[in-house]
């Protein structure tokens, strides 16, 4: 066995490498970041049994695997961590504002559909979260509601589908919704059918704005603390996409210690009773 103290990762490679993961997934490790880098990806180095960052490097770049690794790579590097009714005042102005005054226009102009995208959905809490919401809000039950949630990882995308869930998941969820929405078995909590077809996972990567258009527009986007890992460039791109995603009048809901301060001014910010979040107009001609 290695003892991940003895791979050194010079500054030569550890650039090499932060940049092959900046440019595949939009995640910015500075140099402060080196040591987090190294300690994330010493065990991808030794279960492919390389001795030091390098030929990993090159291993990554050239293999006829490389793909596959380099998928594995972004996946263990980035942070999954989520849960359900994560950010519950924010949740709030959405389904006791936000959904309300989107009904009432989109009655006016007889469409009862309303579409929702969770990007960097992680292992699914945050779509499933919508997908409850909206079956509490009776006031929706005969209207069309898409809820489209992607991600990165294939690996959160298997468990997001597979919809079992342990109980840290439930840190913010109150009891009545966990008896309403699971079935407790020996595996875990297993989310309910009703919620389930509610939801369609699907691989995105969020730069990879090419790819966008065979994504719909959207009348509600939840990116959640995904951005807060990009640098400015890569966080420009993706507010750029997300605003061609948005129909006029749609929400961007981004997580609390994010905002878009110095990436766009194209977005109003919306004071709702609950919570602010950003909302896309277009203005007259
Ligand atoms: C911290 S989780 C946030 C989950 C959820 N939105 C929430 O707030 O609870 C961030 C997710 O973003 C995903 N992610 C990171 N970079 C991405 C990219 N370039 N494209 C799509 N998803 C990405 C990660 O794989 C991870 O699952």
């Amino acid at each position: 066995m290695f003892n991940d103290e003895t791979i050194e990762l010079n500054d030569e490679v550890f650039r090499l490498l932060r940049d092959l993961i900046y440019k595949s997934s939009g995640v910015w490790f500075d140099d402060n970041s080196k040591d987090i880098l190294r300690m994330r990806i010493t065990n991808s180095l030794q279960r492919r049994q390389f001795k030091d960052f390098k030929d990993y490097y090159f291993f990554l770049r050239y293999d006829r695997e490389k793909d596959n690794e380099l998928a594995n790579l972004i996946d263990i590097v980035t942070n999954h961590e989520t849960y359900f009714f994560r950010e519950m005042a924010q949740l709030k102005a959405f389904s006791e504002e936000i959904l309300p005054e989107i009904k009432e226009r989109k009655e006016k102009d007889g469409k009862k559909e309303i579409k929702i995208w969770s990007a960097g959905c992680s292992t699914g809490e945050e779509a499933y979260t919508i997908a409850m919401l909206f079956l509490e809000l009776k006031m929706l039950n005969n209207w069309n509601i898409e809820i489209f949630a992607t991600d990165i990882s294939h690996r959160v995308l298997h468990s997001a589908r597979r919809g079992i869930y342990q109980k840290h998941a439930f840190r913010a969820t109150e009891p009545a919704m966990i008896s309403k929405y699971f079935i407790q078995d020996e595996h875990g909590y297993k989310i309910s059918d009703k919620v389930k077809e509610k939801v369609n996972f699907g691989y995105f990567n969020l730069l990879d704005s090419d790819k966008s258009v065979f994504i719909n527009r959207m009348d509600v986007i939840f990116c959640r603390n995904v951005i807060i890992y990009f640098d400015t460039a890569a966080k420009k791109k993706i507010i750029e996409m997300f605003y061609e995603k948005l129909n006029n009048l749609g929400f961007l809901l981004l997580g609390h210690s994010e905002s878009l301060i110095n990436i766009s001014t194209a977005y109003t910010l919306r004071h709702f009773k609950n919570d602010m979040v950003y909302q896309k107009i277009l203005k007259e001609i």
